[in-house]
């Protein structure tokens, strides 16, 4: 990032609706500094009814790139021009690149997912894996978990409708995949004893989100006694009531918050915008800043 903004200062942005806490312009405005590219990232809040206008505005406009978040994700599908193979597969797209026929629609929370955990040390490949929701946040997620190879996964949600569905929507990507849904504490940890008792859990649901951070999706310390790691989406409060469940069921558990993801799911996007690789070392730099606050 140069010092100064000239004519030839370059966009980025978020597209949200709100965006007043993001964190988004800090990481991508470090790394436009690291690279020394001359953009600037900014956070704008859209409303849905607005969402076309936003688009196409961007693009006349020649923003380079776009974040998209919460409540856009599914909607801004209709305005891209062409979509990654895996951001169809997941429904949904975070991140647009503008390119000469429009905008192009990726989704970088599943790499954003998967190296977090790379950077943790946590593999998933082989192992047994449980995912604690089935909404829009759920899908980036299976979506990996079943792109890593797992052994087995088992998507329990409180209306066993959607996490059937969702089954059997990436059934039809991964037939080889062995899924198992369950709706009960009860049903879930029946399951889980039968494979062993060093699941790794996700939770993908925003239970236990600030304010409300004594909420906790599953209330069994059987659940909690058979998890080894366990991986929250959420990252305020920085350690969940979830992480604390897991954390506490046994000596050696391991657990972590979505920070990370966060953080990656942005570098990935900033890879895409400006065809580079941001190095560990660098991400890491950033992720102690996000920590600070
Ligand atoms: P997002 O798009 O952010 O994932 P969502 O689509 O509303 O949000 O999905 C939220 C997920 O969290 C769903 O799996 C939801 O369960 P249902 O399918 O039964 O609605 C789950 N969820 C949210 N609040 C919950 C609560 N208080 N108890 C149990 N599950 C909850």
């Amino acid at each position: 990032m140069s010092a100064a903004i000239s004519a030839h200062t370059g966009l980025l942005g978020l597209l949200g609706h709100p965006v007043g806490h993001s964190k988004s312009p800090l990481i991508h405005n470090r790394l436009a500094e690291h690279f020394d590219l001359d953009l600037r990232y900014l956070a704008y809040d859209v409303e849905p009814d607005s969402l076309r206008a936003a688009a196409e505005g961007a693009y006349a406009l020649k923003i380079k790139g776009l974040n998209v978040t919460v409540p856009h994700k599914q909607a801004i599908r209709e305005f891209v021009a062409a979509e990654d193979e895996m951001a169809s597969r997941i429904g949904a797209v975070n991140t647009l690149k503008r390119e000469a026929n429009g905008w192009h629609g990726y989704n970088t929370d599943m790499p954003g997912f998967l190296r977090a955990l790379d950077s943790d040390g946590v593999s998933l490949k082989g192992k047994n894996v449980v995912v604690l929701g089935a909404g829009g946040a759920a899908r980036a997620i299976v979506c990996g978990i079943l792109e890593s190879g797992v052994n087995k996964l088992l998507i329990f949600n409180r209306t066993l409708e959607n996490a059937v569905k969702m089954q059997e929507y990436f059934a039809g990507f991964y037939p080889e995949a062995d899924m198992t849904c369950a709706s009960s504490a009860e049903d879930l940890v029946t399951v889980m004893k039968t494979c062993g008792d060093d699941w790794i859990a996700v939770n993908t649901t925003s239970v236990g989100m600030y304010p409300n951070v004594d909420d906790i999706l599953i209330d069994d310390k059987r659940f909690y006694e058979l998890c080894r790691t366990g991986v929250d989406i959420i990252f305020n409060p920085p350690v969940t009531s979830f992480m604390k469940a897991v954390e506490g069921a046994r000596e050696g558990n391991r657990a972590y918050n979505g920070l990370k993801m966060l953080l990656f799911q942005g570098v990935r996007s900033f890879e895409i915008w400006n065809d580079v690789e941001v190095p560990d070392e660098v991400a890491m730099e950033i992720y102690d800043e996000l920590l600070k606050g």
